[in-house]
C-alpha cells in the first residue's frame, strides 16, 4: 500500500464538504490504490456537524481512508498537508456577485494562508474555492511568503466544465471528445471562456458553430451567469458540480492530464501579458504534479477586449484587499 496522502478540506461541515468528502475517501481524486487521511477544518459552531459527517464517512469503510481529524484550529488542520482545498467561506444569495463576498471572506484566507505557510507540506499543493476564488487564492498565496507561489491556485475548472457541456449540447456531440478548451480569467462573470482552439471528435468547435452572435451573446453568458443561474433554481449555490470539479482539478494535477489542456486559476508568470501573480484563469497542461500554461495561443482583438476586462477586475478585487497583506 502507498503512504497515506494528508488532504486537509475547510468549510468540512458545508455542502460542498458533503458533496466533496466521500469522493475524496472512495479513491475519485488520487487514484483507487491510494489511501488518504482527511483532517477536517471548520467553525467551532460546526464541530458537531462536522462529527456527523465523519460518523457517515466511518460508516461507508472506505478502504482507502487511513484516518481524519476534525478541527477549528487551521494549524491543526493543514499540520502537514500535501493537499489542501480551501472551500469554508460564506456563499453568495440571490442577487449578489462572488466579488460582494470579498469583504466577508477575506480574514478568511490570510489567516489560513498564514497557517499553510507555518505548518504544512512545503510541496502542497492548494486549491481555493471560496469565493471570490481567484482573490482569496491571492490573499492565501500573498499570507504564505515561504511557500512557492506557484502551489496556490483557484478553481475554474467549474467554469471549464460548464463550457464544455455548452458546446456539447450545442454541437450534438459528446463532451468527453471535446480538447483545447480553455477559459480565461476570474471566476467571475467577465470569465472569458475561449473555444477557438477547440476540437470536438477532432472537428473545430469554432467552424461547426461558425456563429459569433452566438458566442457572443449566448453562450458566453451562459456560462459567466451559470452560478446565479444554479442559485436562483435551487436557492443555494452549486455544491456538488462545484465539489465534481474540485476533484477533477486535483485529479489532474497530481495524476496528469496527458497532453490535454484543462482550465486553472494560477499565478501568471506574465504569460500573455497578465502580471506576474495575478490569480489567472489559463489553459494548462499537467505531467508529473506540476502545471504548465499553454503557451503560444493567438489573442484576437475579441479575445483581447474580455481579457482584459476581466484582468481589470481581478485587479480591482486585488487593490481592494491590499490593506490585509
Ligand atoms: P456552505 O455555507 O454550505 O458551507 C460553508 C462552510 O464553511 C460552513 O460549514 C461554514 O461553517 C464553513 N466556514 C465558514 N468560515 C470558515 C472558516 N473560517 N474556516 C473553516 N470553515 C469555515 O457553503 P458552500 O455551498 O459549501 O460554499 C462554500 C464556498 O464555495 C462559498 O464561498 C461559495 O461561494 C464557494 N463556491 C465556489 C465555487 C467555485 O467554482 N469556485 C463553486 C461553488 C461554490
Ligand atoms: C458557482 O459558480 O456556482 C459558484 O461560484 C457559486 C456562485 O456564487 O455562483
Amino acid at each position: 500500500m502507498k503512504k497515506p496522502v494528508r488532504v486537509a478540506v475547510t468549510g468540512a461541515a458545508g455542502q460542498i464538504g458533503y458533496a466533496l468528502l466521500f469522493r475524496i475517501a472512495s479513491g475519485e481524486m488520487l487514484g483507487k490504490d491510494q489511501p488518504v487521511i482527511l483532517q477536517l477544518l471548520d467553525l467551532p459552531q460546526a464541530q458537531k456537524a462536522v462529527q456527523g459527517v465523519m460518523m457517515e464517512l466511518q460508516d461507508c469503510a472506505f478502504p482507502l481512508l487511513d484516518s481524519m481529524i476534525a478541527t477549528d484550529n487551521p494549524e491543526v488542520a493543514f499540520k502537514d498537508a500535501d493537499i489542501a482545498i480551501l472551500v469554508g467561506a460564506r456563499p453568495r444569495g440571490p442577487g449578489m456577485e462572488r466579488a460582494d463576498l470579498l469583504q466577508a471572506n477575506a480574514q478568511i484566507f490570510t489567516v489560513q494562508g498564514a497557517a499553510l505557510n507555518k505548518v504544512a507540506s512545503r510541496d502542497v499543493k492548494v486549491l481555493v474555492v471560496g469565493n471570490p476564488a481567484n482573490t482569496n487564492a491571492y490573499i492565501a498565496m500573498k499570507s504564505a511568503p515561504d511557500l512557492p507561489a506557484k502551489n496556490f491556485t483557484a478553481m475554474l475548472r467549474l467554469d471549464h466544465n460548464r463550457a464544455a457541456s455548452q458546446l456539447a449540447e450545442k454541437t450534438g456531440k459528446a463532451v468527453r471528445d471535446i480538447e483545447k478548451l480553455c477559459v480565461w480569467g476570474n471566476h467571475s462573470p467577465t470569465m472569458y471562456a475561449d473555444y477557438r482552439f477547440a476540437t470536438i471528435g477532432g472537428e473545430s468547435v469554432k467552424d461547426l458553430i461558425n456563429d459569433q452572435d452566438w458566442n457572443a451573446n449566448v453562450f458566453l453568458p451562459t456560462v459567466g451567469k451559470r452560478g446565479a443561474a444554479i442559485i436562483e433554481a435551487r436557492g443555494l449555490s452549486s455544491a456538488a458540480s462545484a465539489a465534481n470539479a474540485a476533484i477533477d482539478h486535483i485529479r489532474d494535477w497530481v495524476l496528469g492530464t496527458n497532453g490535454k489542456w484543462v482550465t486553472m486559476g494560477v499565478p501568471s508568470d506574465g504569460s500573455y501579458g497578465i502580471p506576474a501573480e495575478t490569480i489567472f484563469g489559463f489553459p494548462v497542461t499537467c505531467e508529473n504534479g506540476e502545471y504548465k500554461i499553454v503557451q503560444g495561443l493567438e489573442i484576437d482583438a475579441f479575445s483581447q477586449e474580455r481579457i482584459d476586462k476581466t484582468l481589470a477586475e481581478l485587479q480591482a478585487e486585488k487593490d481592494g484587499v491590499k490593506d490585509l497583506l
